[in-house]
């Protein structure tokens, strides 16, 4: 596909001194009120504007969506050393993982990539696939047919596991215990419906008063794990390859308490919700689709039969794979990027100043009907005749793309098609939960009810 061809005509040709298209229909109106009531909707209303990059201003921000393939590439890729995560990530996430790896900038987090790298080198990610399989043979032997579950909890204790058990090796169920009221205290904090959001952390609020309280319960049970590491002797301390090992081998100057929190926190909320979203969103679509999950059926039965799927078993499982594709591309869980240029650029023919906030939205891009046909469908066989090459190259990018992707995408593919495997080899899921759903754009694109399904044993 010609992507310059396909780029939407503005109105007029861009020329120097020019503004992007704005959001609203009266000039200079700030959009902070169509924001606070439906996040969604708001970006909605951006993508039918039809246009490359649409302005908008919320909260006294300066904003603007980037909803061109060729101009993401360019804001991640291309020009990716003028552009940061910006003021807006700094404001919301800053105060609890502000020196993890997600938020660091420059040097520092140069520094801390290549550190980690290894844990997510290939050959140590397949040596996960045992701990993958196995707590997902776990979960699936709680169930029993005719039952009907929530399926967002089931996911998250299941992803949270592996997280503990392969890339931290810590008691989960301890940390677990720390974690998830600080979890739901930021889903609310940060969820942009919610007062708190546009609050410093000083002002008392209830949610406020949450987050505070179980940060510090979360630090506390982080004293315990590293002090119980450090109890450990030299030998146990270097047969460790785990992300918290590695941590704790860097320079204790550049790795204090608190970055340590903030790297722990950061991996934990990167890496789980994300994956318990995938997982959620598939077996939703799945069950929506029973044709589509009959041959996903089909395929595991033909490859593996009553065997548990392996990771060299995933090579053999295209259509499988077609079925994740698919899930990233309609709820992708990171539903946009944001960047902040730190010098002023030039962005499809826009003269941008420092203070531009970018949303770079999966949420569009991945249903743009320029690059998919019926593109709200759940089709998994889309991805059959090798789409991906066809596309342009940033018309999917559910794990972000350039120097900052995801540094878990390995992990998390392999992780989700895995557990999609097992669990799918035991039981047929059925509808109860239909579209559509009902979202909300929290630090991860989540569900505002419950997603239900029944199990039906095969
Ligand atoms: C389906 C699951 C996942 C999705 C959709 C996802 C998505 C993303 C995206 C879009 C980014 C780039 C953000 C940006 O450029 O601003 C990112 C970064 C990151 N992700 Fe993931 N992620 C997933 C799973 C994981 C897992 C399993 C881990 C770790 C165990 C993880 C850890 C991280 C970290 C640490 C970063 C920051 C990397 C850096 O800046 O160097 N993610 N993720």
């Amino acid at each position: 596909m010609d992507t310059q061809q396909a780029i939407r005509e503005t109105p007029e040709p861009v020329t120097p001194g020019d503004r992007p298209p704005r959001l609203g229909r009266v000039p200079f109106v700030d959009n902070t009120a169509a924001m606070l009531r439906d996040p969604l909707g708001f970006y909605d209303r951006a993508g039918a504007h039809e246009a490359d990059m649409v302005g908008y201003s919320v909260a006294g921000t300066t904003g603007c969506f980037v909803c061109h393939p060729d101009l993401v590439e360019q804001v991640l890729v291309t020009d990716a050393d003028v552009y940061e995560k910006g003021q807006l990530l700094q404001d919301t996430l800053g105060q609890f993982i502000g020196e993890g790896l997600f938020l660091l900038e420059g040097e520092e987090w140069q520094q801390q990539r290549t550190a980690l790298q290894p844990a997510f080198y290939r050959e140590r990610i397949a040596a996960y696939g045992d701990t993958m399989t196995e707590f997902a043979d776990r979960a699936a032997a709680g169930w029993s047919d005719g039952q009907r579950i929530d399926v967002l909890p089931h996911m998250q204790s299941l992803t949270l596991n592996i997280l503990g058990k392969t890339l931290l090796d810590v008691d989960i169920e301890t940390t677990a215990d720390a974690l998830e009221p600080l979890l739901d205290a930021l889903r609310t904090r940060l969820d942009p419906r919610s007062l708190s959001a546009y609050l410093p952390l000083w002002v008392p609020t209830a949610t406020n008063r949450a987050v505070t309280n179980s940060l510090a319960e979360f630090q506390s049970t982080l004293d315990d794990v590293i002090a119980a590491r450090q109890r450990e002797d030299e030998h146990a301390r270097e047969a460790r390859d785990d992300v918290l090992s590695l941590l704790l081998s860097l320079d204790d100057e550049t790795m204090d308490r608190e970055r340590l929190g903030h790297q722990l926190l950061t991996f934990l909320v990167a890496g789980h919700d994300t994956t318990a979203l995938t997982l959620t969103y598939a077996w939703f679509l799945l069950a929506n689709n029973p044709k589509r999950q009959q041959r996903l059926h089909d395929e595991l039965d033909a490859t593996l039969g009553e065997r548990q799927p392996t990771p060299e078993d995933l090579f053999e499982l295209p259509y499988l794979d077609a079925v994740l594709n698919e899930v990233l591309r309609l709820y992708p869980p990171a539903f946009t990027v944001f960047r902040q240029p730190t010098e002023p650029v030039t962005l499809g023919g826009y003269e941008l100043s420092t203070d531009a906030q970018l949303t770079l939205p999966q949420w569009l891009v991945h249903r743009d009907d320029r690059w998919y046909d019926a593109p709200d469908a759940f089709r998994p066989e889309r991805w059959d005749d090798d789409l991906e090459a066809s596309l342009p190259d940033y018309a999917y990018y559910p794990f972000g793309g350039g120097p900052r992707h995801c540094i878990g995408m390995r992990f998390a593919r392999m992780e989700a098609k895995l557990a999609l495997a097992t669990i799918a080899q035991q039981y047929a899921v059925e509808a109860v939960t239909e579209p559509p759903l009902s979202l909300a754009m929290q630090i991860t694109l989540s569900p505002t009810a419950p997603v239900e399904v029944r199990l039906r044993e095969r």
